[in-house]
């Protein structure tokens, strides 16, 4: 029996992860890029040899549908592995966009892979977390982190790559928390809908990897500007192959529609403050650190709270 506990933070997609060319592979239609997220967290402790599978999420009994999740995960580290005793919790709000599965899955690869006695890489790592959640995949670094699509059938190439470390650039992600409510609709029937019946879908597709790469030399050049145009663009197309599916998928609040309003205010107002949203109503701010206390200022009447983030670091296994 072996215990191990990772540390894990969420990541937030910049240029946007939407659709799958294989859905059980997790193998996505487009690359993304994204940010590390300092401060919230995913803590998970999985011991290799229990008396049965048992999983505590957020301090109460998983879900079947939850556990099912977490025990094939598990079985791909090791088909015939023993029953496993798996505890997690976030430090922040579940299932509501903000990234929760990102950090999820990257915590269940580290803290199961560590718990078998496998000692795998980041990359190594990032193809596992994959598997659990699309978003997991960019959790295995801090900073700035490209997915790559890949070619490969077997997904052994579609992996997260670190562009930039955390202490790259200094600026600042701030969230403002709408509702924490569970979302009606989870990302994965969300993009299927998308791919099946958005007449825009096409258009997501073969504009994403130019999106990437803009926002890449963006992000290594510091060019605030320029990676908050395409992050922007990229976050309202991918809610334009949302809101055009049969049903559509609306994650919008009226605080949703505040926020986006106080941003461009903001910008009209000469604060360099770019938005992106995930599937979910809260909006997440990209700002430079300096500029974070007057972007809080200006989300703080429509939240219900607002966090003040910076870039984060790498999973931490103990
Ligand atoms: O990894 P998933 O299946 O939770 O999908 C995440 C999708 C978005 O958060 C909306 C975008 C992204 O790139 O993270």
């Amino acid at each position: 029996m072996a215990t191990a506990t990772a540390t894990v933070h969420p990541n937030i997609a910049l240029v946007k992860y939407w659709g799958k060319r294989n859905g059980p592979l997790n193998l996505p239609a487009v690359p993304s890029l994204s940010l590390t997220l300092d401060t919230f967290t995913t803590r998970t402790t999985v011991t290799w040899g229990s008396e049965a599978d048992r999983a505590q999420l957020d301090g109460r009994p998983a879900t079947p549908g939850e556990s099912k999740r977490i025990f094939d995960f598990l079985d791909l580290i090791d088909p015939r592995r023993p029953p496993c005793a798996v505890t997690t919790a976030n430090d922040f709000p579940t299932a509501a966009g903000l990234a929760s599965s990102s950090s999820g899955f990257a915590a269940l690869a580290v803290a199961g892979a560590a718990a078998a006695g496998q000692d795998l890489d980041a990359q190594a790592l990032s193809v596992l977390a994959r598997q659990g959640s699309g978003s997991a995949s960019r959790s295995l670094w801090g900073g700035f982190v490209e997915w790559e699509m890949g070619t490969r059938e077997d997904g052994t190439d579609s992996v997260g790559v670190p562009v930039a470390p955390k202490d790259h650039w200094d600026v600042a992600m701030v969230v403002a928390v709408v509702s924490d409510a569970k979302k009606a609709i989870g990302s994965r029937p969300a993009m299927r809908l998308s791919a099946e019946t958005s007449p825009y879908y096409g258009t997501w597709v073969k504009t994403a990897a130019a999106d990437v790469e803009v926002a890449r030399a963006a992000v290594l050049n510091r060019d605030l500007e320029a990676l908050g145009r395409v992050m922007e663009q990229s976050t309202h197309k991918m809610h334009a192959t949302m809101t055009t599916c049969t049903p559509p998928v609306f994650y919008a609040q009226p605080g949703t529609i505040a926020c986006i309003h106080a941003v461009m205010a903001l910008r009209d107002s000469g604060t360099s403050a770019w938005l992106t949203m995930d599937a979910g109503p809260n909006v997440k701010v990209l700002c430079a650190a300096a500029d974070a206390d007057a972007v809080h200022a200006a989300l703080a009447p429509h939240a219900a709270v607002v966090h003040r983030l910076g870039p984060g670091g790498a999973p931490v296994l103990s």
